[in-house]
């Protein structure tokens, strides 16, 4: 069979991922895996419609197209996400219609779910065939049985493949299609004190959704929150993917555009941020994942720790439950207080006017009174992976991690916690006495689990 693979790695031939995919084409020498650098050329095969037209034939052409990638930021590469825009944009779905399909992922697999969960609704949306996906950490391939169980997936793939078999549908959730909004007469204003507020959109659309909703704001905000198109900005490329910003937090795309000083200067200097998408396929626009990417020269640093966020969304986002896992967990992952995530998707303009308005009230009151909500476990789990991760294999390259997480209390191990550790050593041991246990486990647990608890409500 004829494989097209396509690589979502900015470092094309580089790629970790890439690797787990020549190692199944060689134990597979009777398919032929041919690779397209997706990621790494995206500005050529956007630039130039030959380029693109030889790569939609290449997938046309081929009996699988294997979507290889690694996580960014809780999803693909922003270069990989424009491709899939492209697709739609320049109207080459009928070559993906139909198709087998499969991924491979590598990441430390923070949130590969999400990203998973979105490469299988855009297939689904191209009404591909999906075979599965692998997700591997990125030195899974070094370990002899993940290496077997990287075969078995591939074994399997390629044989439903070859037999024509039928593969298991997932229920997409149904869009609801936002309306039109109109913004009613404006709102009277708040005063964001001594607030520092910035808007971060995309659109160029006066009339869209997006563009009315960031300017509802703006009216409530008494036009003291500052606005920054991204489309405006100039940035000539997402990150790399060279790391180099690991040892020190200097980017060496630094002096290439204008972003590095936008995010230093205006985004991690804000007290309050909104930042305004529309939907395009299943998450927001390739530019605003660019925005994501490119703050990776902050690494694993909270950069906009403590700041009142607010995301206003234009488009079908109960559709993508993915999206909104991901906002919410990035914000709890940034130590930053999500307060709200509006979207168009109300039921009049009226409803809407009210959640807007109530969101920058919220943003202003909650920043006056340095409120930050308690993370869940998206948060939480989020951190103790890195953390894992920053103290132990990945401590070298990512140096400033280690310094940031040294010095700001990251390293927050239990091992650390001397007072339950002396209180658990003691009571395993009373433990083992009969009676005692007895007495602990069916009468006193519950009232002892409560009691210091009861004791700050008796304060209060
Ligand atoms: C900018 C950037 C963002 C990343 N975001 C994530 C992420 O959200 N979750 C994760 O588990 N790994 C993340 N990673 C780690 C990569 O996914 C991982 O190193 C992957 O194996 C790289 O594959 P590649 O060599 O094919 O590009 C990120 C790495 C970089 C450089």
């Amino acid at each position: 069979m004829n494989i097209i693979v396509l690589n979502g790695s900015p470092k094309g031939d580089l790629s970790a991922t890439l690797q787990y995919v020549h190692y199944i084409a060689k134990k597979y020498p009777q398919h032929k895996f041919s690779t397209l650098h997706i990621a790494r050329d995206i500005q050529k095969t956007e630039n130039d419609p030959q380029r693109f037209a030889a790569v939609i034939d290449q997938v046309a052409a081929a009996d699988i197209v294997l979507w290889s990638f690694p996580l960014y930021y809780l999803l693909v590469h922003a270069h990989y996400k424009r491709f899939i825009e492209l697709i739609w944009e320049r109207r080459a779905t009928a070559a993906f219609q139909g198709k087998y399909t499969l991924a491979i992922a590598t990441s430390i697999h923070c949130y590969d779910h999400t990203a998973l969960q979105y490469i299988r609704a855009v297939c689904d949306d191209l009404g591909m065939r999906f075979l599965g996906d692998f997700s591997a950490d990125m030195q899974d391939l070094l370990d002899t049985d993940k290496r077997k169980q990287l075969l078995i997936f591939a074994d399997n793939a390629l044989q439903t493949a070859a037999q024509q078999r039928p593969t298991f549908c997932v229920s997409q959730p149904a869009a609801v299609k936002p309306l039109p909004y109109c913004p009613g007469p404006a709102p009277s204003a708040v005063n964001p004190i001594d607030k520092k507020i910035l808007i971060v959109t995309d659109t160029k659309d006066s009339a869209s959704n997006q563009a009315q909703m960031v300017s509802r704001l703006q009216a409530r905000f008494g036009g003291n929150g500052t606005v920054v198109n991204l489309q405006e900005l100039r940035i000539e490329t997402s990150c790399l993917g060279c790391i180099q910003c690991g040892y020190d937090n200097c980017c060496p795309l630094e002096d290439r555009d204008d972003f590095i000083p936008f995010y230093r200067d205006r985004v991690m200097t804000a007290d309050i941020l909104i930042y305004a998408g529309t939907i395009r396929d299943r998450y927001l626009s390739a530019r605003w994942k660019t925005f994501f990417d490119r703050s990776f020269f902050m690494g694993h640093i909270p950069a906009i720790k403590d700041k009142q966020v607010g995301f206003v969304i234009a488009g079908p986002l109960s559709a993508n439950p993915h999206l909104r896992e991901i906002l919410q967990a990035y914000f709890e992952m940034m130590e930053a207080n999500l307060v709200a995530i509006v979207s168009d998707e109300c039921s009049d303009s009226l409803t809407l006017d009210g959640q807007l308005d109530l969101l920058a009230l919220q943003l202003i009151t909650f920043s006056q009174q340095n409120y930050r909500k308690p993370r869940t476990f998206l948060g939480i789990a989020g951190h103790k992976l890195l953390r894992d991760a920053i103290w132990g294999r990945l401590r070298f390259p990512f140096i400033a991690d280690h310094r940031y997480f040294k010095t700001h209390g990251g390293y927050d191990f239990p091992q650390r916690d001397w007072r339950s550790r002396l209180k658990n050593g003691f009571m395993m041991l009373l433990m083992k006495i009969p009676w005692i246990r007895e007495e602990v486990y069916r009468k006193r647990i519950k009232s002892e689990m409560v009691m210091a608890l009861q004791k700050i409500v008796e304060e209060a």
